[in-house]
């Protein structure tokens, strides 16, 4: 798998369950901007790896800037330093050298030619994704499966309207939906009407802090407790972390295959995800941007338990 992110606190806990899930492979990370500028998104993700022991896995800086917009990140809720403030050292390890188109165009290609192709999971604005799509649409097409996290059918958080990753770049999200039904790769979307249900209690944090004291442990601990205070409660979500989860475990998580359009043009809803739930869906003929009508199998409900306890 590759894991594509925006570091962030709840990218951290899906990267700790990326590297040492025993039966995930996770071959190279790529970065954009989105909750922290990216600059601060690499070294938080150079950062958990190392913390994690997984040295030897590619990190590549891709795009700092949405396809249209000016970035909006959301360090409010991940801290200034875009992953809880914890003071964590800096990172001893470097960035790739390549950019993460080139990183992801490689990866691709090398799984698929081991005729064991990519599970790709975006968790963060799709920007880098959609370039991929753009310049390498041969690459794009050899990715097994795109699970992403982003949007919802019924839930928000960003806006009234839409979910923060489609929100930030409502573009990238249309071009990877078209690419990947113009290319049959199969897309999952884990968005907003499961992300906040599976939870990490404040005695399940501690049970963590007492694995180690600068490892994946206290790095999840310390990750759980800030999002914790943050929304005043006595748990927090893992987050990205879920759509991880779900590879794992795919029957802890309910979908239905349905057709998904990205709303571009909304005054209050630019961003949404219009997610088609009518019984006789599937005859949408009139779409005044001309892009394919992407069937997705959209995360309807979740056993939150099950999958919390997964990542513990
Ligand atoms: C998404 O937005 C980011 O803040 C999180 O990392 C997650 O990917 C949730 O809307
Ligand atoms: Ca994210």
């Amino acid at each position: 798998m590759i894991l594509d992110v925006d570091t962030g606190v709840d990218d951290a806990c899906a990267l700790i369950l990326a590297c040492l899930h025993p039966e995930l492979d996770l071959r190279a990370v790529t970065c954009v901007g989105g909750n922290a500028p990216l600059p601060d998104v690499v070294r938080n993700t150079l950062t958990v790896l190392e913390a994690c022991g997984h040295t030897e896995i590619p990190v590549a800086a891709g795009a700092s800037h949405p396809l249209l917009e000016r970035p909006v990140d959301a360090r409010h809720v991940h801290g200034d330093d875009g992953m809880a403030d914890l003071g964590w050292p800096e990172p001893t390890i470097g960035v790739d050298a390549r950019h993460a188109i080139d990183l992801l165009r490689e990866t691709i290609d090398g799984a698929h030619a081991e005729g064991d192709p990519v599970t790709l999971v975006p968790l963060a604005p799709m920007t880098n994704i959609a370039l991929l799509a753009r310049m390498y649409p041969d690459s794009f097409e050899r990715i097994g499966r795109i699970v992403f996290m982003g949007g919802g059918a019924m839930v928000s958080n960003a806006t009234a309207a839409a979910e923060f990753n489609v929100f930030h770049d409502p573009e990238a999200t249309a071009v990877v939906l078209d690419a990947s039904a113009d290319h049959d790769v199969p897309v999952t979307m884990y968005g907003l009407d499961v992300f906040y249900e599976p939870r990490i209690t404040l005695a399940d944090a501690d049970e963590l802090a007492a694995l180690d004291e600068r490892g994946p442990g206290a790095l999840g601990a310390g990750l759980m407790r800030f999002m914790s205070r943050h929304f005043d409660s006595d748990s927090a979500t893992i987050g990205d972390a879920g759509a991880v989860a779900l590879l794992v475990d795919p029957e802890a998580v309910r979908t239905e295959r349905l057709p998904v359009r990205v709303e571009l043009s909304g005054t209050w809803t630019r961003g949404r995800t219009i997610v088609d739930t009518r019984d006789w869906s599937g005859d949408m003929d009139h779409d005044p941007h001309g892009l394919a009508q992407a069937q997705v199998d959209v995360a309807l409900e979740i056993d939150g338990p099950r999958i919390a306890r997964l990542w513990l």
